[in-house]
């Protein structure tokens, strides 16, 4: 699958402090018209970085808008520099942002549903939440959130879902067993989760213990959350006498490329794999935050998407000629 972007200019028109740690932003393109997109769309929105410009990938939150698109930001230091620069943007600043593209596949022929957000993945759920609820279908929304406060769109969730909508507050001690959950759906039940690599990868133990038909389970992720801290790590290469740092706030990705180690990239969300490059060594831990390789593949440590994924200590790759990357 391939991501065709066309990048086009826009304004940023409002924003809105949801919480203390994540604010929406309603951008408007030029010319627009109020275009519909499917649920669990997302745009691209070119950001500045110490200087460099980088991309990130944000959800469009509800159904269309006439008034533009709507993403949030959570604010998080432990990342690598976009949120700060899309809070630091006020009303007015213009923008170069991509036409929403939808990743999150949605079978609208089920039954039963069941919608599972950890905190900032509530984003694309949202307007799956506003679809369902209107076609009355048979589903619930379980948030999952560290505190009360940190828990954004609850109010225009809940007086939209009432008892179809259930918060599960860490420090309430209302925390998500998946497997009680996933026990109690109906066996044909579409199941969509967007949260951290740590969520999702407990969702798929669970899904799996359970018996349940894997593409049953469809799922976002966000490339900045993995297993361990993001911190710097080292980069050797097989085939040549050079060591590259990969700084905290860079992918490994952009790295490799700005030092001349050409890497092909596709997504850059840690979905489609044509980044993946091949792993000889490891003196330390990798932190696998894609989707795209299953958990065998994962464990096997063979490989890593550079463009999300990361490491902690120093891992030897080779990056020569990979024909299954073509
Ligand atoms: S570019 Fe798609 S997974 Fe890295």
């Amino acid at each position: 699958m391939r991501f065709i972007e066309s990048w086009i200019p826009a304004t940023l028109v409002a924003t809105r402090d949801l919480t203390p740690s994540i604010r929406e932003l309603l951008i408007r393109p030029e010319s627009f018209d109020g275009a519909t997109y499917p649920v669990g769309s997302h745009i691209n929105v070119a950001v500045t970085i110490d200087g460099r410009p980088e991309t990130r990938s944000y959800s469009l939150v509800g159904e269309a808008d006439r008034g533009g698109y709507r993403i949030a930001v959570r604010r998080a230091e432990d990342t690598r520099g976009g949120s700060r620069y899309m809070w630091s943007l006020a009303p007015g600043a213009r923008l170069s942002i991509t036409l929403p593209a939808s990743l999150l596949q949605i079978d609208w022929a089920r039954r039963h549903y069941c919608l599972i957000a950890g905190g900032i993945g509530i984003t694309p759920l949202v307007g799956a939440a506003q679809v369902l609820a209107r076609r009355d279908a048979d589903f619930t929304l379980h948030y999952a959130v560290p505190s009360r406060e940190q828990a954004a769109y609850l109010d225009v969730l809940a007086p939209l879902l009432n008892e179809r909508l259930i918060v599960h507050v860490g420090n309430e001690g209302r925390r998500l067993n998946f497997d009680n959950l996933f026990a109690s759906l109906p066996p044909d039940a579409l199941t969509m989760l967007c949260g951290p690599m740590r969520m999702l990868d407990a969702a798929r133990r669970a899904w799996d213990s359970a018996g349940r038909t894997v593409s049953d389970l469809r799922y976002e992720t966000f490339g900045s959350s993995g297993s361990l801290p993001t911190e710097g790590f080292r980069v050797r290469f097989v085939d040549r006498n050079l060591e590259i740092e990969i700084p905290s706030d860079r992918s490994l990705l952009d790295v490799l490329n700005e030092s001349g180690c050409e890497v092909i990239a596709d997504c850059r969300r840690g979905e489609c794999g044509v980044c993946a490059i091949d792993i000889i060594k490891i003196d330390g831990e990798l932190d696998h935050r894609d989707v795209f390789f299953s958990e065998p593949q994962k464990r096997a440590n063979e490989k890593i998407c550079a463009c999300v994924s990361r490491a902690r200590g120093t891992i030897t790759v080779d990056i020569r000629h990979r024909p299954d990357a073509l």
